[in-house]
C-alpha cells in the first residue's frame, strides 16, 4: 500500500524504493542515508562511481534494504533514462525521485569562461528537467509516486557572483511550479519543492571559482542531515513547506518589498558573509566538468559562520576596503 507518513518508522516490509541524483556528497547523501536507517532501497546516481560505493556501503550499513549505484552525468538526457529504467527494472516500480544534483561556479557574470557557465546551466537547469522528464513520466505511467525538487532560496532571490547558480535555481523553481500545475490530475502523483539556505556541504569548496577568494555558506547554517529529513518529509507528505528557515522568508520579503535596499546591501552582504576573503583560491573550473571524488562527503566542514564575518571584517580594515 502507498505510505505516506512516518518516515522513519517505516519498516523493512514496505520499504520503498527511492532513487537520488547527487547521492555522493552533501544533501543528496544525508538524504540516502536517511532513507537507508528507514529501511528503504536506495538508487544513488552522481557521476562518481567510487563515491557512490562507498556511500552505498554506508547505506547497507545503515540499514538500507537495498542500496544501487547508478553512474549518469544528470546533464545525459539518455543517461537519466537509463538510470531510471533501471531502477524500475529492479523494483519494478519508483515510489520517489528526489534530485539534488547540481554545481555552483563563482565570479562575475563577465569573468566565468563560457564553458563553465554554460556547463552549470548543462547539469542544474537541463539536468533538472531531463530527471523531471523521466521521473514523471514513470511516476504518471503508475499512477502515484513523488518526485522532490531540491533548489536553493538562491531560486527566489539574487546575489552577485554567482549567476549561473542563481539563473538555474529559479529555473528548478519555474520547473517546479510547471510540474505542479500539469500533474493535479493525478491525486497520488506529487511534485515537492525545497528551497534550503546555507546548508554545511562540500558545494563551495568544489565549485568553479573565478572570485580569487574561496566561498561559504551564509548563516544561519543547517546541518546536510537537518535538510535531508525536510526533503523526506516531502516524499511522506508531498507538497508542501519549500523554504528550510526563517532566514529564507526574510530574504524573500526583502527582495520583493524593498528592492533597492536589498540591492544595495548584496554587494556588502556578499563580500563579508557569502565569502572566506582569508583564503585565497587560484582560478579553477572545480567539480563543473568532472566530479571532485576526494571531496566527496556529507558535511563541508565549513565552520562557524560568525567567526568567518570577523574574520572578513579584519581583512577587509587591513586591506583598507
Ligand atoms: N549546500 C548549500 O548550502 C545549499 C543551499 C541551497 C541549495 N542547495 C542545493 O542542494 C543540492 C545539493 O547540494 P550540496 O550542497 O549537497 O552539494 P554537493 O555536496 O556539492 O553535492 C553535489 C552532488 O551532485 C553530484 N553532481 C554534480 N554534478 C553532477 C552531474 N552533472 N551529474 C550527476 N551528479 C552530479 C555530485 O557528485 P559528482 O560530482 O560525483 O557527480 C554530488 O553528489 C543542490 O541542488 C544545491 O543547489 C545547497
Amino acid at each position: 500500500m502507498w505510505r505516506r507518513s512516518g518516515y522513519l518508522t517505516s519498516v523493512n516490509s514496505q520499504a520503498r524504493t527511492i532513487l537520488i541524483t547527487g547521492a555522493s556528497s552533501g544533501i543528496g547523501r544525508a538524504v540516502a542515508l536517511t532513507a537507508a536507517e528507514g529501511g528503504d532501497h536506495v538508487t544513488l546516481v552522481a557521476r562518481n562511481d567510487a563515491a557512490l560505493k562507498h556511500t552505498a556501503r554506508l547505506c547497507e550499513s545503515a540499514g538500507a534494504a537495498s542500496a544501487t549505484v547508478s553512474v549518469a552525468d544528470v546533464g545525459a538526457d539518455d543517461a537519466v533514462a537509463r538510470c531510471i529504467n533501471d531502477a524500475v527494472a529492479r523494483h519494478g516500480h519508483l515510489d520517489a525521485v528526489v534530485h539534488c544534483a547540481a554545481v555552483i561556479a563563482y565570479g562575475r557574470t563577465e569573468d566565468i569562461p563560457t564553458g563553465v557557465f554554460d556547463r552549470v546551466l548543462q547539469t542544474n537547469l537541463h539536468g533538472s528537467i531531463n530527471v523531471a522528464r523521466h521521473a514523471v513520466r514513470q511516476l504518471r505511467q503508475q499512477r502515484r509516486g513523488t518526485l522532490v525538487l531540491v533548489g536553493s532560496v538562491a531560486g527566489h532571490i539574487t546575489s552577485p557572483q554567482i549567476s549561473p547558480y542563481v539563473i538555474t535555481k529559479w529555473g528548478v523553481r519555474a520547473l517546479a511550479r510547471q510540474l505542479q500545475i500539469e500533474n493535479r490530475d493525478l491525486d497520488e502523483v506529487d511534485i515537492a519543492y525545497v528551497a534550503p539556505g546555507g546548508v554545511d556541504t562540500p558545494i563551495y569548496a568544489q565549485g568553479a571559482n573565478y572570485l580569487g577568494f574561496a566561498g561559504r555558506p551564509p548563516p544561519p547554517i543547517a546541518s546536510p542531515e537537518r535538510v535531508a529529513h525536510m526533503v523526506l518529509k516531502r516524499v511522506d507528505k508531498g507538497r508542501g513547506r519549500t523554504q528550510t528557515t526563517l532566514a529564507n522568508q526574510a530574504m524573500r520579503l526583502g527582495f520583493t518589498l524593498v528592492p533597492r535596499v536589498f540591492d544595495a546591501l548584496a554587494g556588502p552582504m556578499f563580500r563579508m558573509v557569502l565569502t572566506d576573503r582569508t583564503t585565497a583560491v587560484e582560478p579553477n573550473t572545480g567539480n563543473v566538468f568532472e566530479s571532485q571524488g576526494s571531496e566527496e562527503r556529507v558535511h563541508g566542514g565549513n565552520g562557524n559562520p560568525w567567526a568567518a564575518i570577523v574574520k572578513n571584517m579584519v581583512a577587509a580594515v587591513k586591506d583598507g576596503r
